[in-house]
């Protein structure tokens, strides 16, 4: 199996008085229980991306595309807004290209009853236009059974649908990564994006 896998989780909301940094928090604790995942975090609030989409990549868009290329697998952690994710994700997203190529993606979403469940089959789509592998399972929690500090209230079954998301996600990490590794991946075609 090798060295660990690197995970990068993505918090994708960047609202002023987002609760998504308080669930991402509560997913990431848990990942780092199974000790066989290395978890890294990148929160967009902690960005500085341009308002427009640049000509040239700016250091900030760069610092994000490296760490999408450090990464064997991401799990992104999703609000759902207007039955759809955040244009903060969207916008850091499309900032790689290549780098996404071959690897797998988990999510975590909130939402109020739909439980995210609309902003993750959006990002389903986008995430196969960028030639990743989104496991099946997800990890999907209802706002209205959250207490303040982000803790869930269905605690046991969300702790099982962490634990079997990244076991689908850490198969497909291991998968890919001895696949890259023999094969460059057809799709890896530097240049094919503005
Ligand atoms: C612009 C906007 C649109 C929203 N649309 C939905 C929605 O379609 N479905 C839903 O379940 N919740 C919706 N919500 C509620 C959010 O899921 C909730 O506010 C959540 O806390 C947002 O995540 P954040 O606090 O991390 O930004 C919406 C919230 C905002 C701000």
């Amino acid at each position: 199996m090798g060295a660990r896998l690197r995970i990068t989780v993505i918090v994708g909301s960047t609202r002023d008085g987002r609760v998504g940094d308080a669930i991402a928090q509560w997913f990431v604790d848990r990942a780092k229980q199974r000790g066989d995942l290395e978890i890294d975090v990148l929160d967009l609030a902690e960005f500085d991306f341009p308002d427009r989409y640049p000509e040239e990549a700016t250091p900030q868009m760069t610092m994000f595309t490296t760490a999408v290329d450090r990464a064997d697998g991401y799990v992104v952690v999703t609000p759902e807004y207007n039955r759809s994710f955040p244009a903060s994700l969207k916008q850091a997203i499309d900032y790689a290209y290549d780098e996404w190529h071959a690897k797998p993606v988990g999510f975590v979403s909130y939402g109020c009853r739909s439980r995210g469940h609309y902003a993750v089959e959006a990002l389903r789509v986008v995430f196969t236009e960028l030639h990743t592998m989104a496991v099946r399972d997800e990890v999907a929690i209802d706002l209205l059974a959250v207490r303040g500090d982000g803790t869930p209230r269905d605690r046991d079954v969300l702790e099982a649908a962490v634990t079997t998301m990244l076991d689908q996600l850490t198969w497909w990490g291991h998968a890919l990564r001895e696949a890259r590794a023999a094969r460059p991946y057809l799709a890896r075609t530097k240049g094919e994006r503005p």
